[in-house]
């Protein structure tokens, strides 16, 4: 699966950043979580609502830098961890900050990993799919549920639905949605109307718990598969 030339991106510029760009996005990553009550303990949030275990085999698609294998390591060292990201960058990145034989890096798309179906307990997607068009959002959770063991569970941490103009308005001055061509912007948006529960359950994944940051510009939806047989409409 690795190798040049991916173009599984929304946008060039993703594309270009995500190859190029990998120590700016730790910092503006950095910046993003500052209202949020910080990075690294957002990070630790997240990890818990993985409801992770000792020993569990983890799938981190859309893994980015590393950051998230980081801190499941940091709470549970005896995961094993599998990571997939389309950019080059990102992931020469998480081989450096995740330098243990527990965690495996892979270069490709989230989409279409050919890792062996039902090969994992925990199947991470972690705040990308608003950078993707609806059909690759789809194809990307449905590999999820693919690669989920049947009691495994799929955790999606996303951007969320501020209930407030007020929250909205901040986190879109905050996370440069106002940067004219902002990539991520239409994505975004058509996820939350559409809603990534209804998305999740169209692709076989049946909410459990849902999660919100304080204050609320980031989701989380806890899920299982469904059986196969209530997935064909
Ligand atoms: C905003 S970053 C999130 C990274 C990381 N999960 C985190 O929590 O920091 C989005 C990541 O998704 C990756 N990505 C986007 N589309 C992808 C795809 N189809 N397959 C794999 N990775 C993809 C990008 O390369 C980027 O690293």
């Amino acid at each position: 699966m690795d190798g040049p030339g991916h173009t599984g991106y929304a946008s060039r510029f993703l594309e270009w950043a995500y190859a190029y760009a990998s120590p700016l996005y730790d910092l503006v990553v950095w910046w993003g979580f500052i209202p949020l009550g910080g990075e690294a303990a957002c990070r630790r949030e997240f990890v818990h609502w993985l409801r992770l275990q000792p020993r569990l085999r983890v799938a981190s698609l859309c893994c980015g830098t590393g950051s998230m294998e980081r801190a499941m390591l940091a709470e549970e060292p005896s995961l094993s961890i599998t990571g997939v990201d389309l950019g080059s960058g990102q992931i020469a990145r998480a081989r450096k900050k995740n330098p243990e034989t527990r965690v495996t890096y892979v270069l490709g798309d989230a989409a279409r990993t050919e890792l062996p179906g039902e090969s994992f307990d925990r199947v991470l997607i972690g705040l990308a799919l608003h950078e993707m068009p609806r059909s690759t959002r789809r194809a990307v959770l449905r590999e999820a549920r693919r690669l989920c063991a049947r009691d495994g569970r799929v955790l999606a941490i996303e951007h969320g639905r501020p209930l407030s103009h007020a929250s909205r308005f901040l986190r879109g001055l905050w996370w440069f949605f106002w940067i004219p061509g902002n990539p991520e912007v239409p994505t975004s948006r058509d996820m939350q109307e559409h809603g990534l529960d209804t998305e999740m359950r169209e692709c076989g994944l049946k909410v459990l718990e849902h999660h919100t940051t304080r204050p609320d510009w980031i989701e989380a939806l806890f899920s299982t598969p469904t059986p196969v047989r209530q997935n064909r409409v």
